[in-house]
């Protein structure tokens, strides 16, 4: 299992332990989150929940070999189930990014409370350029957190951004070392046990009323493009040339 979990001093752990590969984000692991973010809601022991990675890398985004060899077929999928786990959290979700965030290890942050990352980390949504389309909201989120041609180059043109562009973007809350970061993320966690949790289930709850039902309605919007572009000819390239350890080349396409 590439999911470790474990409770502790009030704080649900969720941790993405897959290094030999990145920490890319297969079927079961999405599953396994959705049902760790499940439990540790329902579960009165736990105040906040904390999504963390391995040194060196949050996550390099979904699994490239599932999305080639099982893609999400229905709104169902452990993908998706995951992404509404995540966005009806009631609890303060924390995550630390320990390094690289790619993908979906980008477009998760949107959704946590707290976030903190590595000076290391790199972070980049490069769904256009893999022949796909934004995901988890963020064809929603990213314009309006900042500004539609800011949006348009991490979303369109895919560059990649450091630690202090999130903070500067509004993603993240702050910068740390690189060896502190998971340390300082799991403080900022139990700082919830000395607060009242019924008040912060509620503030939050506030704070993500207006958002909550346009946010759930761009993830089905955006999976059901998602879900016909990971067959499509662009994608099939693109995922074909991450293999090779080649250039893509979309010159053929109209
Ligand atoms: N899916 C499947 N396998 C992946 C992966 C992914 N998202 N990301 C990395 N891997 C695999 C590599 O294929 C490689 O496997 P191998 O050892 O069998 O060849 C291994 O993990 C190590 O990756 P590598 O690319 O050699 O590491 P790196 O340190 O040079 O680069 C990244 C790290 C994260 C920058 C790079 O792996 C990357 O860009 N990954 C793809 C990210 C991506 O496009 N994700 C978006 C999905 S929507």
């Amino acid at each position: 299992m590439s999911i470790k979990t474990a409770t502790l001093k009030g704080v649900a752990t969720i941790e993405m332990a897959r290094p030999q590969k990145k920490n890319a984000l297969t079927t079961e692991m999405y599953a396994a989150m959705a049902v760790a973010l499940k439990a540790a809601d329902a579960d009165a022991a736990v105040r906040a929940v904390l999504i963390v990675g391995q040194p060196g890398v949050f996550t390099s985004g979904n699994d490239i070999d599932d999305f080639m060899n099982r893609p999400p077929a229905t709104l169902d999928a452990p993908l998706f189930d995951f992404m509404r786990a995540l966005v009806g959290c009631a609890k303060p979700v924390v995550a630390a990014v320990t390094g690289a965030a790619i993908g979906i290890g980008t477009t998760m942050l949107l959704h946590c409370d707290l976030v903190y990352v590595s000076d290391e980390a790199r972070l980049a949504m490069p769904f256009a350029s893999l022949g796909l389309v934004p995901e988890f909201a963020s064809s929603l989120i990213m314009p309006v957190l900042v500004g539609h041609a800011q949006a348009a180059e991490k979303l369109l043109l895919g560059d990649p951004f450091t630690a202090e562009d999130a903070v500067e973007m509004r993603i993240a809350n702050a910068v740390l070392p690189a060896g502190e970061v998971a340390r300082h993320a799991r403080r900022m966690a139990e700082r919830f046990n000395s607060l009242p949790p019924g008040a912060v289930r509620e503030s939050k709850r506030l704070m993500r009323r207006a958002s909550q039902a346009a946010v759930l309605e761009a993830i089905d919007a955006e999976a059901e493009v998602f879900r016909l572009r990971l067959s499509s000819p662009e994608a099939t390239e693109a995922f074909s040339a991450f293999f090779q350890k080649r250039k893509p080349d979309f010159s053929a396409f109209g």
